[in-house]
């Protein structure tokens, strides 16, 4: 097994020094923090930078949000891509204030049992909000674990978690869990990326199994990312179903309060979709709370 003590070390006064500085770093306040989960589990850093200081001002609280008409959510969700997100943190926030008197539960599988939250997120808010010992597995830290410990051949994903748990920093380490997960974050963003690993500047590479095959070969495309864990890849994006739901939810979205649009015009907005293609992607939308159908046409909901 590999002993942590040394990976605690070189990461914790990595960290000190190259820390990203995020704003969802500078608060403890469990909302914000799952708000900038929810945003960055398909969202990138920097978009989610300014769109994370709009979102918590227009709705500065869970109750804020859960008062909210969901439309306005959706509006104010608009830039992010993957609105369904818009109305499950809605969805939550109306949970938590009904049955659990606003305050989100302290620990990962009180959070797992809320609705439209994966173990992702619920091991993040522990974690980074409440202090929680539990491994944060994102796909940045899947890497980074795996090429330090396996090298250049990623075992099953379902292998690593175990892995992450034994890794993870005790009371006497000189970081807690929550910074080792986002140092690992930040070596993965910054330094150990999929297709050009950056060995020499990374303060793993004396403790990484990878390291001295990706040096001696000059870290060569093919090599780092047969060394990553196996990641589906998202398809074309022009043209696929979200694509035409996202071309839909941005002209509802553009209407004043209340306003919706007929099939007609929806046609439009998608650059010309037949009827029965347009209808079934409004059943989608309105099965996941994106749309209501109104006489004559399709609205907010
Ligand atoms: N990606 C997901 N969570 C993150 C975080 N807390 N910091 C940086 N990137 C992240």
């Amino acid at each position: 097994m590999t002993d942590a003590g040394p990976l605690h070390a070189a990461l914790a006064s990595w960290y000190a020094a190259h820390a990203r500085d995020l704003p969802w770093r500078r608060t403890r306040d469990p909302y914000a923090i799952l708000v900038s989960e929810v945003m960055l589990q398909q969202t990138q850093v920097a978009r989610t930078v300014p769109k994370y200081a709009e979102f918590l001002d227009a709705f500065p609280t869970l109750g804020a949000l859960a008062d909210a008409p969901v439309a306005e959510v959706i509006r104010a969700w608009s830039g992010m891509g993957y609105n369904a997100r818009a109305v499950r943190l809605h969805r939550l926030a109306v949970e938590v204030v009904a049955e659990h008197g606003g305050r989100l539960p302290r620990t990962a599988e009180g959070l797992r049992a809320l609705p439209g939250i994966g173990p992702y997120t619920a091991a993040a808010v522990a974690c980074f909000a409440f202090g929680a010992r539990t491994p944060v597995l994102d796909t940045n830290v899947y890497r980074v674990l795996s090429r330090v410990v396996h090298g250049l051949t990623p075992p099953e994903r379902s292998a690593l978690e175990p892995l992450a748990r034994a890794l993870l920093p005790g009371p006497d380490a000189p970081l807690d869990a929550s910074a080792w997960a986002q140092a690992l974050m930040d070596v993965g963003a910054t330094v150990c990326s999929v297709s050009s690993p950056a060995c020499g500047d990374c303060p793993l590479e004396p403790h990484c199994a990878a390291a001295p095959a990706l040096l001696r070969e000059g870290a060569p495309r093919a090599l780092a990312e047969a060394s990553v864990p196996y990641v589906a890849k998202q398809g074309t994006f022009a043209g696929s179903t979200r694509f035409y739901r996202g071309r839909i939810v941005a002209a509802l979205r553009g209407l004043p309060a209340g306003g919706s649009l007929s099939v007609a015009r929806l046609a439009e907005a998608t650059g010309g979709l037949a009827r029965d293609a347009i209808a079934a992607l409004v059943d989608g939308l309105v099965r996941d709370g994106l749309a209501r159908r109104i006489r004559g046409g399709v609205a907010l909901p």
